[in-house]
């Protein structure tokens, strides 16, 4: 009896903490919006734009990487760019096993746009790097041929990175784990896919994806599996969407109606019935993958995010202030 008070009481108290954490962060994330640097920095975003511009140019890594640090950042202690710091003690995010394959790509591409957000006298010290790693993903996907969605600004940088905090989806989980992982950001079922649909860009590391070859994901098309096996006898890698790898697009969801998912996680969503209507609604209609997308990056954004009491403009986005 005294355990079932006890587990009641800690259930409450469980209650009462989750909803103060909505509340606050549904505080926080009330603070953003499109023109927040319109006085102090007009500019900012033809800054980010041609920045990144140039890191396209000279990797075409740049945009799937720094799409995916987005991701990374905003689902760990929030869109607080907690996952660029570098710490001395060698206690940080990017340490974590499930973000060591976050590719240097994306960090110099938010390193850069900072250097030349920052070389404008006006906007120096001003712009958080949690903004810019926003405008810098945005620009990642419009550049490539994605939708080019209004980004709400306004985000503070988080003071504090640790590896223990690094929680994220892993290739081999099935919907019901990606949908709750999803859900504790808050976001649904639909973001959840249309967020995955990200992976249009960019590539993995045959670790990844290798053990569902060789007919031991029946999910996976057999020429597809053989495919994949000669990919990796040649180079560690293979694109996400091998038709447009580079392109920002719908076909990630045609591969998937084709048993041509490379990860786990993408496959499955076409397997299991409750995702796929979504899977062949996005496969015959770009416009409105597009359209759900870009709402899902928005709710991404609102992630976690921080203010003026519990956050910092910093100036090198490496190390706090
Ligand atoms: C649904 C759960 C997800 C899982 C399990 C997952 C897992 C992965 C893995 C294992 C890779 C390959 C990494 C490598 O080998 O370097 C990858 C790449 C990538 N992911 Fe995800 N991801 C998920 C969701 C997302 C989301 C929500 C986004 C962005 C909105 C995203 C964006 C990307 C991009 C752009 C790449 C290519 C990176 C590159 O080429 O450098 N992913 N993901």
């Amino acid at each position: 009896m005294a355990n079932l008070e006890s587990l009641a009481s800690l259930a409450a108290i469980l209650i009462l903490v989750l909803v103060e954490v909505a509340v606050l962060s549904s505080f926080a994330a009330a603070q953003l919006r499109p023109d927040y640097y319109a006085n102090v920095c007009p500019n900012l975003e033809g800054i980010v734009r041609y920045s990144v511009k140039q890191s396209m140019v000279k990797s075409p890594i740049s945009a799937p990487a720094t799409l995916r640090l987005f991701f990374h950042d905003c689902a760990v202690m929030g869109c607080d760019a907690s996952v660029m710091i570098i710490s001395p003690t060698g206690d940080d995010e990017w340490r974590n096993q499930d973000d060591y394959s976050l590719k240097p790509e994306g960090f110099q591409t938010i390193l850069d746009a900072k250097a030349a957000v920052d070389s404008d006298l006006q906007c120096r010290y001003k712009v958080s790097c949690a903004d810019i790693i926003a405008l810098a993903a945005r620009e990642s996907v419009s550049q490539s041929g994605g939708p080019n969605y209004t980004v709400e600004l306004g985000r503070y940088d988080g003071k504090i990175s640790t590896t223990n905090s690094v929680m994220l989806p892993h290739v081999d989980d099935n919907l019901d784990s990606l949908n709750s992982f999803f859900y504790t950001l808050g976001l649904s079922q639909i973001d959840m896919i249309a967020l995955s649909g990200a992976h249009t860009l960019g590539a993995a590391d045959c670790g990844f994806f290798q053990h569902r070859t060789r007919g031991k994901d029946p999910s996976m098309n057999p020429s597809f599996d053989a495919q994949l096996q000669g990919t990796c006898a040649r180079q560690n890698f293979a694109f996400l969407d091998d038709v447009t790898p580079v392109g920002f697009d719908n076909s990630y969801f045609k591969l998937l109606q084709n048993g041509r998912g490379l990860l786990g996680s993408d496959q499955v969503l076409y397997t299991d019935q409750r995702s796929r209507g979504t899977i062949d609604y996005y496969a015959s209609n770009q416009g409105i993958f597009f359209y759900d997308f870009s709402i899902a990056m928005t709710k991404l954004g609102k992630v976690g995010v921080k203010t003026a009491t519990d956050g910092e403009i910093r100036r090198d986005c490496r190390y706090p202030n």
